[in-house]
């Protein structure tokens, strides 16, 4: 199993959008896809049709009240992936979790177990550097970075790369396979501009940036509001197209 959290603090870059559209795309291609959601915020479990209440999740894992055998939901009509939802109560205990060192490789070892199971695992990680972001990058192989095509986006990529880089005196194999660059839309041109430095900012700060851009998409939106995998939507849809585009890419990559 390869492990891949997709991660960025800087919130709203599409993190929660890639990690099902690549795992939609996964499945589709007949691999073996489990979906952690790592973010308090429960996104990628909402979208992805987890249940939450009366059930086990990530939050019960982290508690020590179940295994993680017994929070995995597996695929069903709704989702070609199996998933481990998150709970909202996840973000209230937050400092708790963080307070107490052996937490922070639960999550780690409990994916260990479910290896044999599974090609690919991609975590979902909330838009900040918390215990539920750490954990995440100290239980992957690599990391994933979206970054959303604006002014803005490469800001905070220094201090980005640079904690992941601290987190490898614990996790040694650790390793950013790339930046992937979001909402791409070529009219505008600053757009073009941004596109043009990024090899320079690649450079720079010692990352690879992914050749499939994900265009900005309109039917994302529609397809995330009805809770169906944008392929679902429209197999022809420009997010359904880069997206497949980009786990062709990243299946080399990995
Ligand atoms: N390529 C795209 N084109 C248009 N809209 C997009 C695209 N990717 C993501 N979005 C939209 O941008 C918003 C944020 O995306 P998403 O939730 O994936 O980001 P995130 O990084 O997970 O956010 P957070 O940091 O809050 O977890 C959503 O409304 C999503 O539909
Ligand atoms: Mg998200």
């Amino acid at each position: 199993m390869v492990t891949i959290a997709i991660a960025n603090n800087k919130g709203g870059v599409g993190k929660t959008t890639t990690a099902l559209c690549v795992a939609d795309a996964l499945s589709r291609a007949g691999k073996r896809v489990l979906v952690v959601d790592m973010d308090p915020q429960c996104n990628t479990t909402t979208t992805a049709h987890g249940e939450i209440e009366g059930v086990n999740t990530m939050f019960d894992y982290l508690k020590e009240e179940c295994s993680i055998e017994e929070a995995l939901q597996k695929a069903d009509e709704n989702r070609r992936f199996d998933l481990i939802p998150n709970d909202p109560l996840l973000s209230v205990r937050e400092a708790e979790f963080a307070s107490q060192v052996t937490k922070l490789k639960l999550l780690k070892r409990g994916l260990k177990t479910l290896a044999k199971q599974y090609d690919y695992c991609l975590i979902d990680t909330p838009p900040q550097f918390g215990f539920y972001t750490t954990t995440s990058l100290l239980s992957c192989d690599g990391v994933v970075v979206p970054i959303d095509a604006e002014k803005f986006a490469v800001d905070g990529l220094g201090s980005l790369l640079k904690y992941i880089d601290g987190l490898k005196v614990e996790n040694e194999e650790l390793e950013v396979y790339g930046v992937l660059v979001t909402k791409v839309d070529m009219r505008h041109s600053e757009t073009k501009v941004f596109l043009e430095n990024m090899p320079t900012y690649a450079e720079h700060f010692g990352f690879k940036i992914f050749d499939s851009k994900i265009r900005v998409c309109a039917d994302l939106a529609k397809a995330q509001s009805r809770l169906i995998p944008v392929y679902d939507y429209d197999r022809h849809s420009k997010a359904s197209f880069d997206y497949d585009n980009f786990v062709d890419e990243l299946q080399e990559v990995v």
